[in-house]
């Protein structure tokens, strides 16, 4: 049958996007990458680019472990004994030892109880945060939260929502205070580094106000951190923002298996109790496939790397590129927003301009990305620069001039 209406239905849609400026556009096709060396991060060819070599300043891999031996020779092992897929759900047959080794190794680098591992943090956050929320729940939400808080808060169906300015603890003092008799469970919830800036939440504090008001809710003030930015990259040993801001432990930590820790998947650690509740009601547990037990055992191995010395290093050094890159920022005067996460904004703070340092940074073989309106607000216009520890000084130092040379 013709879909003729339809598809000018769906054609309209897209056009909208692209006329707002929110459309994602023709993706950018990696066809190959250049091992690092010690003076020169990895370079990526693009299809359609010939022979460019192109630096990644917008990956999400900060610790650049995607090249490691060990996990590379984890996920080749995992394929081998187990096989390329997991052939089921978990509840089916499809749950391998190295997804319960790597579980209880998460739980242990967390200092929780348990874990339950997803095939993505968007599928974590959706797992845990729909099954939490009852019709008796009232939810309490940044609202610079993440696309997949804010999708899983519009799947649930609370009793009540509040959604709070940006880091305003005042908001959610008030929410907390204000739902007293309205709800049996209040869930706070909150990235723990918003990737958009770099910036963190003050889990510290919001654990604190948790805490004065837990007895206004028969069913407890529940803390649901995404940290997905934040482990494996930030707090002195990678525990995420919790260790950075040296919070007690939240009451359910998502993370995920596919940016610091460079492989794929998600994970929830926390109460095994908590955990058990999830194994048996989070649909994107219970019905989708786990990731591949390759991928757990490179996973294992990422965390096991971590939570080294050699991953201490690999931390130290992503620190001292992240404050080159921003100071060299500041001396080349270009504004920041400070902060020891390697998501560093370049604000320009205007669409067109930001639109053209993207591509002025492109034609140097540099990938980074832009923030426009209307995704940000207007007159918050940045660069979101994401630095990794396989960069080098030399890397950066050479963004920097590229950086310098727009014309102003
Ligand atoms: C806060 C946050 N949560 C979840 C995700 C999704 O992670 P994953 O790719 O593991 O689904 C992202 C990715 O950008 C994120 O920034």
């Amino acid at each position: 049958m013709p879909q003729d209406r339809l598809l000018d239905a769906l054609d309209a849609h897209v056009e909208t996007l692209e006329s707002d400026g929110t459309a994602k556009g023709e993706e950018l096709i990696v066809t190959g990458v250049v091992p690092g060396t010690d003076s020169r991060a990895p370079r990526f060819h693009l299809e359609g680019y010939g022979e460019r070599e192109f630096l990644r300043l917008n990956s999400n891999s900060y610790l650049g472990l995607a090249f490691t031996p060990e996990l590379l020779e984890a996920e080749e092992a995992g394929a081998r004994a187990f096989g390329v897929g997991p052939g089921a759900v978990r509840f089916i047959s499809g749950s391998f030892s190295a997804h319960r080794d790597l579980e209880r190794r998460l739980a242990r680098f967390h200092d929780r109880e348990e874990a339950i591992v997803f095939s993505s943090a968007y599928a974590a956050v959706l797992g845990s945060v729909v099954p939490l929320t009852t019709g008796d729940t009232l939810v309490i939400s940044d609202e610079l939260n993440h696309n997949c808080i804010i999708n899983a808060v519009r799947l649930s169906r609370p009793a009540r929502k509040v959604i709070y300015r940006h880091l305003d603890l005042e908001g959610l003092e008030r929410a907390l205070v204000d739902g007293e008799g309205t709800a049996r469970r209040a869930l706070v919830l909150t990235d723990g580094i918003f990737s958009m800036r770099g910036d963190h939440a003050p889990l510290d504090e919001i654990m604190a106000l948790a805490a004065s008001h837990d007895h206004r809710y028969p069913e407890n003030v529940v803390v649901v951190a995404d940290d997905s930015h934040g482990v494996g990259a930030f707090g002195p040993t990678g525990r995420g923002v919790e260790e950075y801001t040296e919070s007690p432990p939240v009451d359910v930590l998502i993370g995920t298996l596919g940016k610091a820790f460079g492989v794929n998947g998600g994970y929830v650690t926390g109460d095994a109790r908590l955990i058990r509740f999830l194994r048996e009601s989070a649909p994107t547990y219970i019905y989708s496939n786990p990731i591949t037990p390759g991928e757990a055992m490179a996973c294992t191995a990422a965390v096991e790397l971590v939570d080294s010395s050699q991953g201490r290093d690999l931390l130290g050094r992503l620190r001292s590129l992240t404050k080159h890159f921003e100071e060299g920022l500041t001396r080349i005067g270009v504004e920041t927003i400070p902060g020891e996460h390697p998501v560093v904004p370049v604000m320009i703070r205007d669409t067109a301009r930001t639109r053209a340092m993207v591509q002025h940074l492109f034609d140097h073989d540099v990938l980074v990305t832009g923030l426009t309106y209307p995704v940000v607000p207007r007159g918050d216009e940045s660069i979101r620069a994401q630095i990794n520890a396989d960069h080098t000084m030399e890397d950066l130092d050479r963004v920097l001039e590229i950086i310098a040379a727009f014309p102003n």
